[in-house]
């Protein structure tokens, strides 16, 4: 185990109702700015909930942050916020709706081009303190201080975290996530997924307890996400799915081990380019990366096969051939396709899919920072 500091800040409110207990959650007197994003919030009666437990505070909306929320978007809440003096933000939404709150909250007080917080790596040295109300679980995001964020102008999707941006406090209610359509439920175990094979299938580091825990979320989302589809009404498998997602990315499994993300960053160029949707983009990269990558993955990978899968015959090629067509049938399963063809992609977009990777200075990724353009380019290859 490497070593590591572990600290998580933020408060979890998990339960059906728990909206009503927000304002003892928010300063006294705060001017608080709600974010959401296309109206589902609206539409399913969130937002009032969320307003009525804001009785007494001086209150402001900001509605629009779209899936993979973008700079010319945001900017527009900085502007609200600064105007009105905003003191405390409330992201309620998905994953985009708090990375984009995230941003919001790290660009008001930001002097100069807040786009320079992704561009440039410039330091974030203060940010209004927010919650959230998370009603999509995938990301994460509502336990963890990371955000990405688009720059339509330029077709950038990039990645940024600072140990300011946890929220103070999220509300997880597995009620709010009944109203989501079957992709969106399937897109969230999807993610929650990789980000665990991330942080887990590497490359040994004696990390048994991570191991462990991290085996244990993916047979949970093995085991609950086909039933959150098969039984939309179940309440017990939203709230298994809704903590499993939150753990995934909160720091817990990823102390102390090598991380990946080469997944990622693959996934996030076909985004930006295609508007495919964030957890699609990985069912389409992974079943590839790992193949590309069997080799200096091979030990994780037969833990994997057999942890997981239970696969325990056969030789050590045919249990790694058998553990990634089995993930592959998952995403399959859950009617995610996972081939770039799949979303009308040509074997043409490669060399884009690549440059875009060189722009953004990706090429060496992965947990030994060794794996180059050639290495992504062979991925998409065997993507298309
Ligand atoms: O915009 P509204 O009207 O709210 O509709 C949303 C949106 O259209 C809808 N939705 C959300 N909750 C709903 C609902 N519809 C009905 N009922 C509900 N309860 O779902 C659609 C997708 O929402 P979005 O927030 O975009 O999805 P998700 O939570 O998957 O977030 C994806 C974004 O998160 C980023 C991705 O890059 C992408 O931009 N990620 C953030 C990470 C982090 N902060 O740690 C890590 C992830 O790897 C990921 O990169
Ligand atoms: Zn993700």
């Amino acid at each position: 185990m490497q070593n590591f500091s572990f600290h998580n800040p933020t408060k979890i409110l998990f339960g059906e109702g728990r909206i009503a207990d927000i304002g003892a959650e928010i300063p006294a007197g705060a001017r608080v700015l709600i974010t959401y994003g296309g109206g589902s919030v609206v539409k399913t009666g969130t937002l009032a909930e969320v307003k009525s437990a804001l009785a007494g505070f001086t209150v402001f909306e900001f509605a629009g942050i779209e899936p993979n929320p973008t700079y010319e978007t945001l900017m527009q809440a900085v502007e609200l916020a600064r105007r009105e003096k905003i003191d405390f933000l409330l992201a309620v939404g998905g994953g985009s709706v708090i990375d984009g709150t995230k941003f919001i909250a790290a660009a008001i007080p930001f002097v100069g081009d807040p786009w320079d917080i992704l561009a440039r790596r410039a330091p974030i040295t203060s940010a209004v303190p927010f919650g959230s109300v998370l009603t999509l679980p995938a990301t994460g995001s509502e336990m963890n201080n990371g955000a990405v964020i688009t720059k339509k102008a330029t077709q950038d999707k990039l990645a940024f975290a600072n140990p300011l941006l946890y929220p103070r406090f999220s509300v997880l209610d597995p009620a709010k996530t009944l109203t989501l359509p079957p992709r969106q439920v399937a897109n969230g175990v999807v993610d929650a997924f990789v980000h665990i094979v991330e942080q887990y299938l590497t490359y040994p580091a004696d990390a048994a307890v991570q191991d462990r825990f991290a085996e244990g979320l993916l047979l949970t989302l093995i085991a609950e996400g086909p039933r959150a589809l098969a039984e939309p009404d179940n309440l017990a498998v939203r709230a298994n799915l809704m903590w499993t997602a939150t753990l995934a990315l909160n720091g817990l499994i990823g102390a102390g081990v090598p991380q990946d993300w080469a997944t990622h960053m693959l996934g996030h160029e076909i985004t930006v380019l295609y508007g495919v949707d964030h957890a699609q983009t990985l069912a389409i990269v992974l079943p590839a990366m790992l193949q590309v990558r069997r080799e200096e993955k091979r030990a994780k990978l037969l833990q994997y096969a057999e942890r997981v899968w239970n696969l325990r015959d056969g030789d050590e090629e045919a249990r790694i051939d058998a553990a990634i067509a089995h993930t592959r049938a998952f995403f399959e399963s859950l009617s995610v396709p996972t081939r770039l063809s799949d979303y009308g992609i040509g074997a043409d977009a490669v060399a884009a899919l690549v440059a875009q990777l060189e722009r953004h200075g990706m090429k060496k990724l992965g947990e030994r920072r060794d794996f180059g353009l050639d290495g992504s380019r062979r991925v998409y290859e065997l993507a298309a």
